[in-house]
């Protein structure tokens, strides 16, 4: 009997499929009621129980395979009747379908927030719609202060739009957990007139830095090593005092850009530095009305236009190209 089990399984190895032979045909040969395995196991319930011992497996592996090799075929031919049911031509090359890329503002965004993971920092976001106590009144703008028409506000109602990502430093001041090492990127409003160097809305990315023993010296070493990072190594820098309400001393901070070409004399207003941002000591003022003890800690905080460092690294000249959305300019960009 084995042999004979060994020739059917040579058999069944070796069935090709084809028009004449289909899954039925194959079907109806060995595993059907009067099939040659299903005979085969007729013969098997009368066999001695020695025999059964060397049989039965060789059997049962013949019968697992003849049904694979049904299911298999039948599946293969299921999927064909569907085909040409659906009147679908499988033979036609794959249609491609067009990638998405990164919008420029957000390929900067993760590059900026890569570089200051890397120092350490961790990221988090506050709300666009703000009250005027977290965009002014605790970042010490005095109330009918001339500091706040620094920046053009959006009123809705009792609220404001956020003119400036700062807020989120006091939101997160408020949570009363220190130390705190934290950029907060998104998107501020500010009622300017629309123009190819300002727009309703941009981008800012705000740092915050608050332990016991922060000093200045911190925040350059800080600001330095981002500027390498970003620009490039061996960018030049330099701080001039600045005044915001918020931090004492204040600064500004701009990179070396040169006078040699047409586009960097345009940009600098012919002196060859270009600001990037604005930093400085947070001021102890903020500090109390976030109720930490200026005595016992200091930080620094900056803050930056994504929109405007997006623009001098892709050499963008119009920021509204930003937002009009027209995908031949926006697939271009690549990481930085
Ligand atoms: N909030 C300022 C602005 O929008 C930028 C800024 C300046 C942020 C100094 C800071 C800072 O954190 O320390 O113009």
């Amino acid at each position: 009997m084995i042999e004979r089990i060994q020739k059917i399984q040579q058999e069944v190895e070796a069935y090709v499929f084809d028009e004449n032979q289909k899954a039925e045909s194959f079907r109806l040969a060995y595993l059907s009621k009067k099939g040659l395995i299903t005979t085969l196991f007729d013969e098997f319930k009368s066999c001695s129980v020695e025999e059964k011992k060397s049989v039965g497996s060789v059997l049962n592996q013949l019968k697992r395979l003849a049904e694979e090799k049904y299911q298999t075929q039948k599946e293969v031919e299921e999927t064909q009747q569907e085909v040409q049911g659906s009147g679908e031509d499988r033979s036609l090359p794959v249609y491609q379908f067009p990638e998405g890329s990164l919008h420029p503002l957000r390929i900067v965004e993760d590059r900026l927030l890569e570089i200051f993971y890397s120092l350490g920092f961790d990221v988090s976001e506050g709300p666009e719609i703000e009250d005027d106590y977290h965009n002014f009144g605790a970042l010490n703008f005095a109330e009918d202060h001339p500091a706040r028409d620094m920046q053009d506000t959006f009123f809705i109602a009792e609220h404001v739009l956020r003119t400036h990502t700062s807020s989120v430093q006091i939101r997160e001041m408020e949570k009363g957990k220190l130390p705190l090492r934290l950029v907060m990127p998104g998107r501020v409003y500010r009622n300017e007139a629309v123009s190819a160097r300002s727009n309703c809305f941009f981008h800012q990315i705000e740092g915050l830095y608050i332990d016991k023993g922060v000093s200045f010296a911190d925040l350059k070493q800080t600001l330095y090593y981002f500027v390498q990072q970003f620009f490039g190594e061996g960018t030049k820098v330099r701080f001039r005092s600045s005044y915001f309400p918020f931090t004492e001393p204040s600064a500004e901070m701009d990179i070396w850009a040169g006078t040699d070409t047409e586009e960097n004399r345009r940009l600098t207003k012919g002196t060859g530095w270009l600001e990037v941002l604005g930093c400085g000591m947070v001021h102890p003022n903020v500090l109390k009305s976030c109720n930490i003890d200026p005595e016992e800690y200091t930080g620094f905080a900056f803050g930056m236009g994504i929109d405007r460092i997006t623009m001098l690294k892709y050499g963008i000249t119009d920021i509204r190209d930003f937002f009009i959305n027209d995908v031949r300019m926006l697939k271009q960009f690549s990481g930085v």
